[in-house]
C-alpha cells in the first residue's frame, strides 16, 4: 500500500467517524426505494428543499416565472423538486429527464403521489441526445447535474436546440475544485481532499473503507476516468472547473446572461456558516483566477437563445 492511499484512508476513516465531517445519506437504488406514506425519502427530500434552486438566482428566476410555460427539469432525480415546480410554478407542462432508469420510475410512482397531475411527465434519456423536438421548451432548468453529465458542450448543444428562441437555460452545479466537489460525502465531508490526492488513490481508499463500513453505501466506487476534458478524474464526475465552464460556453451557440461564482457554503446554515461563506465571498474577489474554484460552492448560470432575425440572420437579444 503506498504511502498517500494510507494518509487518504486513515483521513477519510477519520472523517466518516468525526461530528462535523461524517457521512451523509447516500442515494442508492435502495435507499430511494425506502418510502413513507408511499413516496421515496429521496423525492420527499428534494420536494422540500425545492426552493432552494431559486435561491442563488438573486430575483432573476423565481418559481412564478413558469407559469404558463413548458419547462424542462434536466437530471431531475427522483422527481422530488419537479413536483414542486409544477405545483408552485403552474407551468404549461413539466418534463423531468433522467439518465437513470431507477430513479425515472421512483420519480414516476412518489412524484405523482404528491401530484397526480397529467401536465408532469418523467422521460428516460441523456442529456448530451434529448429525446425531444426542436424548440419544445420556454425554460430548461438543471440542478447539480452539470458536473456529473458525460460531455457538457454536446448537454449545452442540446440544450439549445431544444428551447425556443429567447428561452433560458438555468443551471447551478459545484466547479470540480470546490472545497467538498469530491463528491465523496457518502464517507465524510472533509474538504479538499481531490486537492490532496490523485483521483485513483481516493477510489481505492473509498472502497477500503466501504469494505469496513459497508451500511455507508453498498456498491462500490466506480474507476476514476478520463473526462470529456482529457483529464483524470473522480468517478461521476467530469472535472470541469469555471474556466473550464467559461469555455465551453463560449463555444457554445448561447448567450450568456449571468454566469456567477457563490461562495462555499452558500446555503441556509448557522453562524459558523455565515463566517465561511464571508470568507469565501471575499476570497472570490481577489483576482486570483487559478485559485477562484476552492472559494466556491457553486457556478450559477443563465443563458439565453438569442432570437435571430429571419430576414438578416442577425443575433437579437430581448
Ligand atoms: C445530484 S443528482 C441531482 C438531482 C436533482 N436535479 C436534484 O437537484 O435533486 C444528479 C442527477 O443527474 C443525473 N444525470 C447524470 N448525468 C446525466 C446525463 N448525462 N443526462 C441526464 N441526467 C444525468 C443523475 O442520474 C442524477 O440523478
Amino acid at each position: 500500500m503506498s504511502l498517500s492511499l494510507k494518509v487518504a484512508t486513515s483521513l477519510m476513516r477519520w472523517g466518516s467517524r468525526n461530528k462535523r465531517f461524517g457521512h451523509q445519506d447516500f442515494y442508492t437504488a435502495s435507499f430511494a426505494r425506502q418510502t413513507e406514506g408511499g413516496v421515496s425519502i429521496a423525492t420527499r427530500r428534494e420536494f422540500e428543499d425545492g426552493a432552494g434552486f431559486f435561491r442563488p438566482f438573486d430575483g432573476s428566476l423565481s418559481v412564478e416565472d413558469f407559469a404558463g410555460k413548458d419547462v424542462l427539469d434536466l437530471g431531475c432525480g427522483h422527481g422530488g423538486r419537479t413536483v414542486y415546480y409544477l405545483l408552485h410554478g403552474q407551468p404549461r407542462s413539466i418534463t423531468g429527464l433522467e439518465i437513470s432508469f431507477e430513479r425515472t420510475s421512483v420519480a414516476r410512482e412518489s412524484a405523482r403521489r404528491i401530484s397526480d397531475d397529467d401536465r408532469m411527465g418523467f422521460a428516460i434519456g441523456f442529456g448530451e441526445s434529448l429525446p425531444f423536438c426542436e424548440a419544445s421548451f420556454d425554460i430548461i432548468i438543471s440542478y447539480d447535474v452539470f458536473e456529473h453529465v458525460s460531455h457538457l458542450p454536446h448537454v449545452l448543444d442540446e440544450c439549445y436546440r431544444t428551447l425556443r428562441p429567447g428561452g433560458r437555460l438555468y443551471a447551478l452545479f459545484p466547479p470540480y475544485y470546490g472545497p467538498r466537489a469530491h463528491h465523496l460525502d457518502f464517507i465524510t465531508t472533509l474538504p479538499f481532499l481531490h486537492h490532496v490526492f490523485s483521483p485513483s488513490v481516493l477510489v481505492e481508499a473509498a472502497n477500503a473503507i466501504l469494505k469496513e463500513q459497508p451500511q455507508f453505501r453498498d456498491v462500490p466506487v466506480s474507476l476514476s476516468k478520463v473526462s470529456y476534458l482529457k483529464r483524470e478524474v473522480l468517478p461521476g464526475l467530469n472535472g470541469t472547473t469555471e474556466r473550464d465552464f467559461f469555455r465551453v460556453i463560449s463555444r457554445s451557440p448561447f448567450h450568456a446572461e449571468q454566469v456567477n461564482l457563490l461562495p462555499f457554503a452558500w446555503g441556509p446554515g448557522g453562524a459558523a456558516k455565515r463566517v465561511v461563506r464571508n470568507f469565501c465571498r471575499l476570497m472570490l474577489k481577489l483576482p486570483w483566477p487559478f485559485t477562484r474554484d476552492i472559494f466556491a460552492g457553486a457556478i450559477m448560470c443563465v443563458l439565453r437563445k438569442e432570437v435571430r432575425s429571419q430576414e438578416s440572420g442577425v443575433r437579437s437579444g430581448h
